[in-house]
C-alpha cells in the first residue's frame, strides 16, 4: 500500500514537471506506457497466489485510476495555460492610440503656382498647359532664336531623340498657345473682324544644365502673354506689378525694369524687385525676364506684327517661392524631405 502512495507521488510530481503536452506524454509512458511502472506492477500479479493477486491487483487498480486522474488533470491544466498564453498574445490593448496615417500637404512649389494662378485669373489670364519635351521650333527657332543664334548657349539643355529637347523655358507656350488662339479665332480674321485678346500664363517645368544652391536642372518657370491690338509696356508693368504685390502680399516693395536682350522680344527688360522691409530689405532681386513681344514671333503666331502687339514675360517660379517662404536653397524643394515639406502644410 505504502510503495503505490509513493508511486503516485512521483507520478504527480513527474507529470507537474511537464512544461508541455509532449513532455506530458513522455511522463505518462513511464507509469502506465507498455514497460511503465504501473504496468510492471501489473504484470507481477501473474506471479501471485489467488487471495494476494485479488488484494494486491485491487490496490493497484486503485494507484492506475489515481495516476491516471493525475494526468488528465495535469493535461487540462497545461491546456488552460497554453490558451491563457495565446489569449495573451492575441490580446489587443484598446487603450493604445491609433496608428494615423499622416494627412499630406501641397508640395510649396504647388502652392506657389496655385497662388499665381489665382492672381493672373483675377485679371483675366487663361492657364495653359503644353509639352515638356519640346520641338526646337517651339523652344529656339519660333522665338527668334535659330540654330546658329548665340543665345542659345545660355540655355544649354538636354537633347532626346528626334533633335527634340527638354523645354529650356516656357516661352515655347507662347507660340503654341497663340497659334492654337489664332486657329479658333481664324474666320474672325480672315473677315477683317477684331480676334479676341490673347491673354494667358503658361507655369510648369523647364529644365538646363545647371545644378548649385540657387540653379536645378529642373526647375519651374511661368510664362505671361498679352496681345492684342493696342498692348504696350505700360500694361506690362501695371500687371507685374499687381502680381507681384499680390503674390507676397504687400505693397511695401520696388520694382524696376532693367534693360536687357532676349532674341523674342524688343525692347526687353529684366524685372527686379526690393522689399521694403524684412530680412532681404534693400537687397534687388531678378524675378522675370519680359518684353514687348518681336515683330518676328507675333509673325510666328500666324498674326500680323503691323496690327497686333503685345508683351510677354517669364518668371521663375522657385525663385518666387524661395523668396516667399524665405528658403535659401532651392534644392531643399527637389530632395523630398519630409521634415522641410510638412512645414508647408
Ligand atoms: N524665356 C526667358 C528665359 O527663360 C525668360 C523670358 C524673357 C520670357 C523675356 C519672356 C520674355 O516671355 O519676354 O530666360
Amino acid at each position: 500500500m505504502e510503495a503505490f502512495t509513493e508511486l503516485a507521488q512521483r507520478a504527480e510530481q513527474a507529470f507537474g514537471e511537464a512544461r508541455t503536452p509532449a513532455e506530458l506524454e513522455d511522463a505518462k509512458a513511464r507509469f502506465l506506457g507498455k514497460s511503465g511502472e504501473v504496468t510492471a506492477q501489473m504484470k507481477q500479479l501473474a506471479s501471485l497466489g489467488a487471495d494476494e493477486k485479488k488484494a494486491r491487483g485491487a490496490e493497484i487498480n486503485a494507484a492506475k485510476q489515481r495516476v491516471e486522474a493525475l494526468l488528465s488533470a495535469r493535461r487540462q491544466a497545461l491546456a488552460e495555460a497554453e490558451l491563457a498564453l495565446q489569449l495573451r498574445a492575441e490580446s489587443l490593448d484598446i487603450t493604445l492610440p491609433g496608428r494615423r496615417r499622416g494627412s499630406g500637404g501641397l508640395h510649396p512649389i504647388t502652392r506657389a503656382m496655385e497662388r499665381i494662378e489665382a492672381i493672373f485669373g483675377s485679371m483675366g489670364f487663361e492657364v495653359a498647359d503644353g509639352p515638356e519635351i519640346e520641338t526646337d521650333w517651339f523652344n529656339f527657332t519660333a522665338l527668334n532664336t535659330p540654330a546658329d543664334h548665340p543665345a542659345r548657349s545660355m540655355h544649354d539643355t538636354f537633347y532626346v531623340e528626334g533633335g527634340n529637347v527638354l523645354r529650356t523655358h516656357t516661352s515655347p507656350m507662347q507660340i503654341r498657345h497663340a497659334v492654337r488662339h489664332v486657329k479658333a479665332h481664324r474666320a474672325a480674321l480672315d473677315a477683317g473682324l477684331p480676334m479676341p485678346e490673347i491673354r494667358v500664363i503658361a507655369p510648369g517645368r523647364t529644365y538646363r544644365v545647371d545644378s548649385d544652391a540657387t540653379h536645378s536642372p529642373m526647375f519651374h518657370q511661368v510664362e505671361g502673354l498679352w496681345i492684342g491690338e493696342s498692348i504696350s509696356f505700360k500694361d506690362l508693368k501695371s500687371v507685374y506689378v499687381s502680381f507681384i504685390r499680390a503674390f507676397f502680399e504687400t505693397s511695401d516693395l520696388q520694382i524696376r525694369f532693367r534693360p536687357s536682350y532676349f532674341p523674342f522680344t524688343e525692347p526687353s527688360a529684366e524685372i527686379d524687385m526690393m522689399f521694403g522691409s524684412g530680412p532681404l530689405k534693400g537687397r534687388w532681386l531678378e524675378v522675370s525676364g519680359s518684353g514687348q513681344v518681336h515683330p518676328q514671333v507675333i509673325r510666328n503666331m500666324g498674326l500680323d506684327p503691323e496690327r497686333y502687339i503685345g508683351f510677354a514675360f517669364g518668371s521663375g517660379i522657385d525663385r518666387l517661392a524661395m523668396l516667399r517662404y524665405g528658403v535659401a536653397d532651392l534644392r531643399l524643394f527637389f530632395d523630398g524631405d519630409l521634415r522641410f515639406l510638412s512645414q508647408f502644410k
